[in-house]
This record gives C-alpha cells, sequence and structure tokens, in this order.
C-alpha cells in the first residue's frame, strides 16, 4: 500500500473504513476490500469490528471521533444505526434500512448499496425498466433489491413469501413509494412464475451456505430461455437455481456479482475511486469455493488431491455421454448430478463445484477447457498415470506449473499446483 504522499513524504495514517457487524469472523467483506485498495495503490485501510447491539452507538461516535471516512454495517444493526446517523440517502429512507454509511463534510450519511449492487450487475444482463420481476423473499434483502429495481423502472413486481406480513409489507411499500405496480402472492406450495415474466429473482437465503442443496419450491419447467434468473446467495454462488435456470437456457447473474458491486460502490463513495471489481470478484470467488463451501469426498479426488476445480461448460459430441460419465466419474472421481438435463446435459459436482457438460450434435467445442488446482501435482501424475492418462507439461504462469491433457473429447484439462 502506498504510504507516501504526493511530495514524496512518508504518510503513516490511511484513511479508515470498515465494517461494524456481530458475528464479524466469517464476513469476508474485508478481503475484497483491501484487495481493491491495494490494486489501487489507495492509503486505506478497512477494519472488521465486530460490535454488539449495545455498543453500536459507542462505535459511530468512535468513528466519528477518529475521523472515519465511513464503513458498513451488517447483522443486526442496518436499521438500529439509523438512529446515530445524520441523514438518509434516498433509496434507504425507502428501504428503512442501512449498509453503507458515509461521511459527507462532517456528517454520517447512511446508503443503501444492497439493491443498487444488484441492479448495477442486473444492468450488464437485462435493463429492469419497464420489466416483469418475480422475487421470492421479503427480507432485508428483499426490501433493498425490490426497490432498486422499482426505482430503476420495473414496471411490474410480484413478492412472493411465506410470511403474509412481511410479504404485503414491501409489495406496500413499492406501491406506496415507487412507480412499480406491486402485488403479493403468498408463497404456500409449488409456485409457477407466470409466462409473460421478464426477470426472477431469489432474495431469500435458500440455498446458502452450509445448506446448498436447498431448492426453492418452484416449478422449474416453468422457467423459460427468455427469462433472467438472479440469486442474491453469495455463497455458494452457482446454486441449484442459478444452474437448473442455466440448464434450462435462461441468462443467469449470480450473488457474487451483487456482492461485489455493492462493494465497488461503497468503495466510490468514501474514496471517489472507481475500482476494478474483477479484483474484488477474484477474491471472493477463491475464498468461497475453497473455505466457504468445502468439497466433499469423492473417489479420485483424495488421490488427485484436488483443491480447486473452475466451473466451465464443455461440451461432447452427442452419443458419447456414456463414456463421458465414465471418463469424469472414474478417472477423476467427479461424481455425476443424477437427474432430468435438457438437451442431454450431466453435471459432476465436487462439493458445491460444478463441471456442466453439454452434449450438442456436431457443436462441441474444444477450446474450452477445465482448470484443476492439485496440492501435490507429482501425485496427479502418478495417480492419473495408472488410469492411462498421461500429462503433458505446459509453460509455467506466474511461476506455477502446469500440466494438462486432453479428454477423449478433445476437451483440455489443465492441472495447477495449488498454493498454499
Ligand atoms: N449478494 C449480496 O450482496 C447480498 C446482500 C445482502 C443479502 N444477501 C443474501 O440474501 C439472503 C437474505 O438476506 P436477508 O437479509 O434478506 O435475510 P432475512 O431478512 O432473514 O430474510 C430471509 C428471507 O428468506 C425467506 N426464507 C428463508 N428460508 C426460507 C425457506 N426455507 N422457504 C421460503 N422462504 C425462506 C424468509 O421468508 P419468511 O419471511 O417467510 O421467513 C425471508 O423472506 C441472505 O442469504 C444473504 O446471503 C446477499
Amino acid at each position: 500500500m502506498d504510504n507516501k504522499d504526493q511530495g514524496g513524504s512518508p504518510d503513516f495514517l490511511p484513511r479508515l473504513t470498515g465494517s461494524f457487524a456481530i458475528p464479524a469472523a466469517e464476513n469476508p467483506t474485508v478481503a475484497m476490500v483491501e484487495a481493491a485498495y491495494r490494486h489501487h495503490g489507495l492509503h486505506w485501510r478497512y477494519i472488521n469490528c465486530e460490535v454488539s447491539p449495545e455498543g453500536l452507538g459507542a462505535a459511530v461516535r468512535g468513528a466519528r471521533a477518529m475521523g472515519w471516512a465511513g464503513f458498513n454495517c451488517s447483522i443486526p444493526h442496518k436499521v438500529a444505526v439509523i438512529e446515530h446517523l445524520d441523514g438518509l440517502g434516498e433509496s434507504a429512507t425507502i428501504i428503512g434500512a442501512v449498509n453503507t454509511i458515509v461521511r459527507r463534510d462532517d456528517t454520517l450519511i447512511g446508503e443503501n448499496t444492497d439493491g443498487k449492487g444488484f441492479v448495477q450487475a442486473m444492468r450488464t444482463v437485462t435493463d429492469p425498466a419497464g420489466k416483469r420481476v418475480v422475487l421470492f423473499g421479503a427480507g432485508g434483502a428483499a426490501r433493498a433489491v425490490s426497490v432498486e429495481m422499482a426505482l430503476a423502472g420495473a414496471s411490474h413486481i410480484t413478492i412472493v413469501n411465506r410470511d403474509t406480513r412481511r410479504g404485503q409489507a414491501v409489495a406496500g411499500l413499492l406501491n406506496e413509494r415507487t412507480g412499480a405496480k406491486a402485488e403479493f402472492i403468498p408463497w404456500n406450495g409449488t409456485f409457477v412464475i407466470p409466462g409473460n415474466t421478464d426477470i426472477v429473482i431469489n432474495a431469500t437465503s435458500i440455498g446458502l451456505y452450509p445448506d446448498i442443496e436447498a431448492r426453492l419450491d418452484i416449478d422449474f419447467d416453468s422457467l423459460h430461455p427468455a427469462m433472467v434468473v438472479a440469486d442474491g446467495i453469495p455463497n455458494p454462488p452457482r446454486t441449484h437455481l442459478i444452474r437448473t435456470a442455466e440448464a434450462r437456457g435462461c441468462r443467469v447473474l449470480d450473488g457474487l456479482q451483487m456482492l461485489v458491486n455493492q462493494g465497488v460502490i461503497g468503495i466510490k463513495y468514501w474514496t471517489g475511486v472507481d475500482v476494478d471489481p474483477g479484483v474484488m470478484h477474484e477474491v471472493l470467488r477463491g475464498l468461497f469455493t475453497e473455505k466457504g463451501a468445502p468439497a466433499r469426498e469423492g473417489k479420485g479426488k483424495e488421490e488427485i488431491g484436488i483443491r480447486r476445480l473452475d466451473h466451465v461448460l464443455i461440451s461432447i459430441p452427442v452419443g458419447r455421454q456414456e463414456e463421458a460419465r465414465r471418463f469424469y466419474a472414474d478417472v477423476l472421481g467427479l461424481e455425476e448430478i443424477e437427474g432430468e438435463h435438457p438437451r442431454g446435459a450431466m453435471w459432476f459436482t465436487m462439493g458445491t463445484i460444478q463441471l456442466h457438460i453439454r452434449g450438442e450434435a456436431g457443436s462441441w467445442q474444444s477450446d474450452r477447457h477445465l482448470a484443476f488446482e492439485v496440492a501435490n501435482l507429482e501425485n496427479a501424475r502418478q495417480y492419473l498415470g495408472s488410469k492411462g492418462v498421461g500429462l503433458s507439461y505446459s509453460s509455467a504462469i506466474d511461476g506455477r506449473k502446469r500440466f494438462f491433457f486432453r479428454d477423449p473429447f478433445g476437451n483440455r484439462i489443465e492441472l495447477l499446483q495449488y498454493e498454499y
């Protein structure tokens, strides 16, 4: 981090930002934000603090006294912090909750970037203006996302939630405070998505680690390829909903994109700098695939010492599914996810990390490739050799050795030494 001022003299006083929440130890925001500060040479720090509800007022006064440029508030302080602030931004006023506090002159102003981050990510896929939205959930995330979607011009929002009181409150809020037309439908059975829906959003906590196989109670056949399907769950990012929607041909948006974008907006509020979301995304992806959602046991995995498998879509020629199933299960030890998958697709899993194989007549692509990170390349070489698979050396990148082989279908499979 740059600790020189512009004249070149030492500056040992970084600008301070951080987070107040409890629990705080599991919150990865500090890793994401400090990676951005480092990448952009910003002489700023982000301090992750565990703050109890009783201590919240004192913590905010402390941040004022120490001249913090701002901070995030997470569970359970998003509403309680408001009484300690000097004002709220427009959407935070409507949402009634704050996740980002910004120092402006000598005042502390509460903003809510959860929904803004979501909409920013959504705009990379489709413009919310004029769209019909079905949104599951009515908690804090659902309020933030639905309000920002409405402010971004969504024309109609259907709130679907188990708890009627909470669901009606969100729909009422949208009708009263935004230009969108909203309705509430109680979620008391398998929900069929109306055919005229443009955007489907999961803003519940279904699918969050550790309950990663949890599924929304919806009729998945009612997801059509013209729909955009978004999930707010960042850990693991490839939820059952995202995988299913993708397999049904929908365009998808995962919760990591929302998390990164709300961070980008927060840093812009504090520092004025537009930071590179790619750096932050990379940090989170690494954390959530290795620590957040640990791999399950699997034959072959131990021998190869696989630590991480990037999700990729690779293709095989139609008619060779059975061969592919044997290869990926027997040689690499991946577990197949049973079930009906459209267009001859197959999914394999190692924990929450999916390999998605698509069978398509005449259009399989050999340029897609898979990359594994392995604990010990030499062990992996010996194991694969015993399965009749020989590895070739490819040049090292960033000093990391790489070997590769081709599967029987022409896809390139790469193995990299895992860095501890
Ligand atoms: N990616 C991001 O940047 C980001 C930001 C904020 C939050 N989030 C995610 O959003 C999720 C929700 O957060 P929140 O603050 O809104 O939580 P919350 O206030 O506790 O609300 C949880 C919501 O999920 C619903 N729900 C939970 N389990 C359910 C089940 N089994 N079946 C049906 N509905 C269920 C609840 O329904 P009832 O009302 O019926 O109980 C409620 O609507 C979290 O998992 C969080 O990870 C992501």
